[in-house]
């Protein structure tokens, strides 16, 4: 049986995260690999529910310590139920944000305790961490602006603010620099194409390794 693999997209708002994954599951069940494609917060029934009291809202409906605890929540749900099994089996699990996003978002952007964070990565994620980790990063501005195009009711954390933003984008480079085996840093700003080919060249090497 393949041996299963754990790949995480991460990035701010407009990155093009959901369509870089497409591209590469496409690609991989091409090639004849069991692939599962899904997304956090959310991924199972239980994590969805959970995922539309976070991105529905204003902007202050929970504070930065409560999304932690939320996210992980719904994070553990996943986990048992999609994640684990899939990984088990043999498949490749491509995620749409994970375990980063919290750091990001919750830690350098909202200023929730990295010391909470820390916990839950520890408590809840046990030994399962991402084979790859592909940040898709993109100028604040820009991606605020691609975001906005795309419209829609889960617009939460778009309406934060562009120094929250910024800060998040900082804090993804951040993981990046802490992490260079398991993260790349992928440059966003290029074509759809250009990005598609560097996602490849990273799996390429990681699935062949
Ligand atoms: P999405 O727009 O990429 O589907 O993600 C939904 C929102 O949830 C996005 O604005 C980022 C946010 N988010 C966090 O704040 N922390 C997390 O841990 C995750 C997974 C997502």
């Amino acid at each position: 049986m393949a041996r299963g693999f754990f790949i995480t997209f991460e990035g701010g708002e407009g990155a093009g995260k959901s369509t870089q994954l497409s591209r590469l599951a496409d690609r991989l069940e091409a090639a004849g690999r069991d692939v599962v494609r899904t997304r956090e917060p959310g991924g199972s029934p239980g994590a969805e529910a959970i995922r539309s009291l976070l991105v529905t809202g204003e902007a202050d409906r929970w504070s930065p310590t409560t999304e932690t605890l939320l996210m992980y929540a719904a994070r553990r749900d996943h986990i048992e139920r999609v994640i684990a099994p899939a990984l088990a089996r043999g498949a490749v699990v491509l995620c749409d944000r994970f375990a980063d996003s919290t750091r990001a978002y919750q830690g350098a952007g909202g200023g929730a305790p990295a010391s909470l964070i820390s916990a839950l990565e520890a408590e809840v994620l046990g030994d399962l961490r991402p084979d790859l980790t592909l940040i898709l990063d993109l100028p604040t501005a820009s991606g605020l602006a691609r975001a906005a195009g795309r419209g829609g009711g889960e617009a939460r954390f778009e309406s934060k603010g562009l120094a929250f933003h910024e800060r998040l984008r900082a804090g993804f480079l951040a993981i990046a620099r802490a992490d260079p085996d398991r993260c790349r840093i992928i440059d966003a700003a290029s074509e759809e194409a250009v990005v598609g080919a560097s996602v490849w060249a990273e799996v390429k090497a990681l699935i062949t390794r």
